[in-house]
């Protein structure tokens, strides 16, 4: 699959929204970070401002619903437009029936895996969605550093989604940089979540392409 970069815009400039994602256009998509200060001890923003992320235009919204109940509160940012909604397996009583209403409203299904949650339980059901979140820190915060750890959970998915002949995304969140991106990428993730790598550097159009561009060299 072909990489494509998702920015995360949880500690841009929040300020000045529409001028971050200006930053950010030659990514494929905006990464929004929400979170409800129970599933995760932070607490971001809710669905107004993934409104106006999606309203600007901009990009297609990727959003990464750090909360509780996602069953109750996840639907409504399908019907807000955003382009992919990822909840979190631990929190989720029906994944399967949430991936499906969020289907119907238009929107991709992500499912969404803390860093000691196993992908086996959810094997028999990957092709309910269109992209597994394999979280690389504790979610919660920018600014941490990749658990090196996570790589073999990254590859057995990519396995378990190959032998099922499904084409299912694997998206990578925490301590994405260029020094961590082809460990990723090569054990099988295709879609990257970055955060301070992007917002953190000087060009942050230019970061986007490194990034894309060290991804690339291990596109399966
Ligand atoms: C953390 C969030 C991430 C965060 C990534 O819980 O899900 O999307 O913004 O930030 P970096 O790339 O700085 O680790
Ligand atoms: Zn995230």
């Amino acid at each position: 699959m072909k990489p494509t970069i998702s920015p995360s815009i949880l500690n841009c400039d929040i300020g000045d929204l529409r001028g971050q994602l200006k930053l950010i256009e030659s990514a494929d998509l905006a990464h929004v970070d929400v979170m409800d200060n129970h599933f995760v001890p932070n607490l971001s923003w809710g669905l107004p401002v993934v409104e106006s992320v999606v309203q600007s235009g901009i990009l297609p919204v990727d959003a990464h619903l750090m909360i509780e109940d996602p069953d109750r509160w996840a639907p409504a940012y399908a019907e807000a437009g955003c382009a992919s909604v990822t909840f979190h397996a631990e929190a989720a009583t029906a994944p399967l029936r949430l991936a499906r209403e969020l289907h119907a409203k238009g929107a991709r299904a992500g499912l969404a895996l803390r860093p000691a949650t196993d992908i086996a339980p959810f094997v028999d059901i990957l092709s309910e969605f269109d992209m597994i979140l394999v979280m690389t820190v504790e979610p919660g915060f920018g600014g941490q550093s990749f658990i090196d750890s996570m790589i073999p959970k990254i590859r057995r998915t990519r396995e378990a989604i190959n032998a099922s002949g499904l084409e299912v995304s694997i998206q990578v969140d925490g301590g994405i940089s260029r020094a961590t991106i082809e460990l990723a990428a090569e054990a099988g993730a295709d879609n990257f979540v970055a955060g301070s790598a992007v917002f953190k550097a000087e060009d942050a159009y230019a970061e986007v392409e490194a990034l894309r561009e060290l991804a690339l060299k291990h596109c399966h």
